[in-house]
């Protein structure tokens, strides 16, 4: 008997950020920088912090349910939950098991993926794999984050560029020749030192001395990863795109990881794409980590910028240092 595989696509979104706004200004009153110098050499205007009592797993319940409803299914429909996330509500559980509880997806296995910035991607990957060889039918992809827990907040390097969100997909079978059409991932853990949280893990585990060392707060060498990105977020799209059969001039629209316009106005050159093919939200929200691209991805669908057979690229890079990308051919 033939094994067919079966062909994967997004079949709901949905997202959430909290509500609370902090902008630049007000960085400007806890460290050294401006509105300007934020604006000039990110684009990032002002992000949205979670409330006390939120963690990832509430935010990534208000999103999963938003997709649920787009999508037409109910929680119990669910075979598997996937969440990229690096800033789990806690070590054990995992996240994705916090959430199955809250939205009572009670038939879904659960687990947490962690690849940084590229998680929400490594996660349709992931979740293709299962639905093309029929295992399951609806798997539920999250890209949630509190990075604000996380930042350092007297450290200007870091503080400035991050925000609080989440974003959801559930992906299923669609008609042959739709849907997730070619993918890449890839990682180059000699680049970890690059953007890492020091303490917290098996390696340094929390001690007075680490707490009074700030090493449960992020760290980065923002030029490091920065040089990193421009390099990798072109070629992991055209790798796609070409993968699939296509050009660059065949693409409709890119949904990029939102770092920084400079880094995504890098990309877009590669793709010889004009801003309007290119979805950018970090003015309004920072870097999401693994919840930039769903959350951009349902603004960009919502929005109507995205549409019916539209080829459309989703691409992103981060800690480890990690990239995926995927081309989809917009199925709904
Ligand atoms: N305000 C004012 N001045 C600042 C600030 C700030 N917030 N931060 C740094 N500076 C200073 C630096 O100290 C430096 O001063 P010096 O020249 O006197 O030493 C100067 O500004 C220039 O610093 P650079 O680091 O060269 O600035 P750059 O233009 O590279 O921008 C930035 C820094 C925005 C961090 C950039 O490198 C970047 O976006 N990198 C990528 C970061 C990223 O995407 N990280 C997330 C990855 S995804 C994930 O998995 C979480």
């Amino acid at each position: 008997m033939e094994n067919k595989l079966i062909s994967a696509g997004i079949l709901g979104l949905g997202s959430y950020v909290p509500e609370k706004i902090v902008t630049n200004d007000h960085i400007a009153k806890m460290v050294d920088t401006s509105h300007d110098w934020i604006v000039s050499r990110t684009g990032i205007e002002e992000r949205r912090v979670a409330s006390e009592d939120q963690s990832t797993s509430d935010i990534s319940a208000i999103a999963a349910k938003r997709a649920l409803e787009d999508a037409n299914l109910n929680p119990e429909d669910i075979d598997l939950i996937i969440l990229a996330t690096l800033t789990p509500d806690m070590l054990i559980p995992s996240t994705a098991c916090l959430v199955q509880s809250k939205i009572g997806a009670k038939n879904a296995a659960a687990f947490d993926l962690e690849a940084g910035c590229s998680g929400f991607v490594y996660g349709l990957t992931v979740a293709r794999q299962f639905i093309a060889t029929g295992m399951y039918k609806k798997v539920l992809v999250i890209g949630a984050e509190i990075l604000s827990r996380m930042v350092d907040w007297e450290d200007r390097n870091t503080c400035i560029l991050f925000g609080d969100g989440a974003g959801a997909a559930v992906v299923g079978p669609v008609e042959d020749g739709k849907g997730i059409l070619s993918m890449t991932m890839g990682a180059n853990g000699d680049g970890g030192k690059f953007l890492l949280i020091p303490a917290g893990g098996a390696t340094q585990p929390a001690s007075e001395q680490t707490i009074a060392d700030r090493l449960h707060y992020i760290r980065m060498d923002g030029s490091e990863v920065f040089k990193f990105a421009v390099r990798t977020m072109g070629r992991a799209s055209i790798e796609v795109i070409e993968k699939a059969g296509y050009k660059v001039e065949d693409i409709d629209f890119l949904v990029p990881h939102q770092a920084n316009t400079r880094i995504i106005n890098s990309a877009a050159k590669k793709l010889k794409l004009s801003d309007d093919k290119v979805y950018v939200n970090l003015n309004k929200y920072g870097n999401m980590s693994a919840a930039s691209v769903p959350v951009a991805l349902d603004e960009a669908v919502k929005l109507g910028k995205i549409k019916k057979d539209d080829l459309v690229v989703l691409v992103g890079f981060g800690a480890g240092l990690t990239w995926g990308s995927c081309l989809i051919k917009w199925n709904k």
